[in-house]
C-alpha cells in the first residue's frame, strides 16, 4: 500500500479524488492518494470531515478486491482494524466504534468514509478514505481526540503515514490469504461497548439493549426486551453520541 502515492498539496477531498484515479487502470490495489490540506473532506452520513491544515493524516486508499458488493463489509473492517492495530501501538484504550469509527478512551481519533465503484454485479474499486487525528489538539468536537492529545507527544506525519499503510497493508494481505474470520473475531475484540446494556436511539425512539454482534453484511445485531434486532448504520446510534 503506497506504491504508488499521488500527493497533492491542497484538495477538496481525497476520497473524491480516489474515486476518479480508481477508474483507471494505472490506479492499481494499493494506490494512495494524499493531501496536507483538504478543505471540504467528507465524513459519514452525508457529515463534513474537518482537520487542521498539515496536522494531521487525510488519505485514501484505491483498492481494487475481487468482490460481490454484499460482500463489501470485510473491506470496512479489514481498514478498520488496520487502523486500531496501528493506533494500539500508540496507546492504550483503543475501540473500534461500529461500523468503523476508530476510538480511543472514548474519543474519536479516526474517520473512515468507505466509498465504492460497481460494474453490475461486481465490485470495481473500493476507496478507503481515513482521517487520522495526529498532531492538532484542538476540536469543535467534544468527542474529538488526537494522538498528540493522548500521548503528549509530536509525530512526524510522514513516519506515521508508513507505520499506518504498513499495519494495513498487513490486514489486507490477510484478507486476501483467506483469514476472513480471523479479521471478523479480531474486528469483534475492538468493538466498542460490546455485551454492555447501553441507550440506543432510532429516529421513532430510545430503548436499552447490548450489542451481540456485528454480522457479515455489518449489520449492528442487538439483544433488546424483545430479542435480537439488526440494524443498518443509518438506522442507530448510542443515545449519548450525536
Ligand atoms: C467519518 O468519520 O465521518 C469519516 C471521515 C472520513 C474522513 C476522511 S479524510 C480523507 C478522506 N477524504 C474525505 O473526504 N474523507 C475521508
Amino acid at each position: 500500500m503506497g506504491k504508488n502515492l499521488v500527493f497533492v498539496p491542497e484538495w477538496h477531498s481525497t476520497n473524491s479524488l480516489a474515486m476518479d484515479l480508481g477508474q483507471r487502470e494505472t490506479a492499481g490495489d494499493g494506490t494512495v492518494v494524499i493531501t496536507d490540506n483538504q478543505h471540504s473532506g467528507r465524513g459519514q452520513r452525508g457529515s463534513r470531515w474537518v482537520s487542521e491544515p498539515g496536522k494531521n493524516l487525510t488519505f485514501s486508499v484505491v483498492l481494487k478486491p475481487n468482490l460481490r458488493p454484499d460482500q463489501l463489509f470485510i473491506i470496512a473492517q479489514t481498514i478498520a482494524l488496520g487502523v486500531a492495530d496501528y493506533v494500539k501501538t500508540k496507546t492504550s484504550g483503543v475501540k473500534i466504534k461500529w461500523p468503523n469509527d476508530i476510538l480511543v478512551f472514548d474519543k474519536k481519533v479516526c474517520g473512515i468514509l468507505i466509498e465504492s465503484s460497481l460494474a453490475g454485479p461486481v465490485v470495481q474499486f473500493v476507496v478507503a478514505g481515513i482521517g487520522l487525528n495526529v498532531n492538532q489538539t484542538e476540536f469543535d468536537n467534544p468527542r474529538a481526540t488526537s494522538l498528540k492529545t493522548v500521548t503528549g507527544n509530536e509525530f512526524i506525519l510522514n513516519d506515521e503515514l508508513n507505520g499506518l499503510l504498513h499495519a494495513l497493508e498487513v490486514r489486507y494481505l490477510q484478507w486476501r490469504e483467506g483469514f476472513a474470520l480471523t479479521l471478523r473475531q479480531d474486528y469483534h475484540q475492538f468493538l466498542y461497548r460490546a455485551h454492555e446494556k447501553r441507550e440506543f436511539k432510532t429516529n421513532t425512539h430510545t430503548f436499552t439493549g447490548s450489542i451481540e454482534q456485528v454480522d457479515d453484511q455489518g449489520r449492528l445485531a442487538i439483544n433488546t426486551t424483545q430479542g435480537i434486532k439488526l440494524f443498518e448504520v443509518k438506522e442507530i446510534a448510542f443515545a449519548d453520541w450525536a
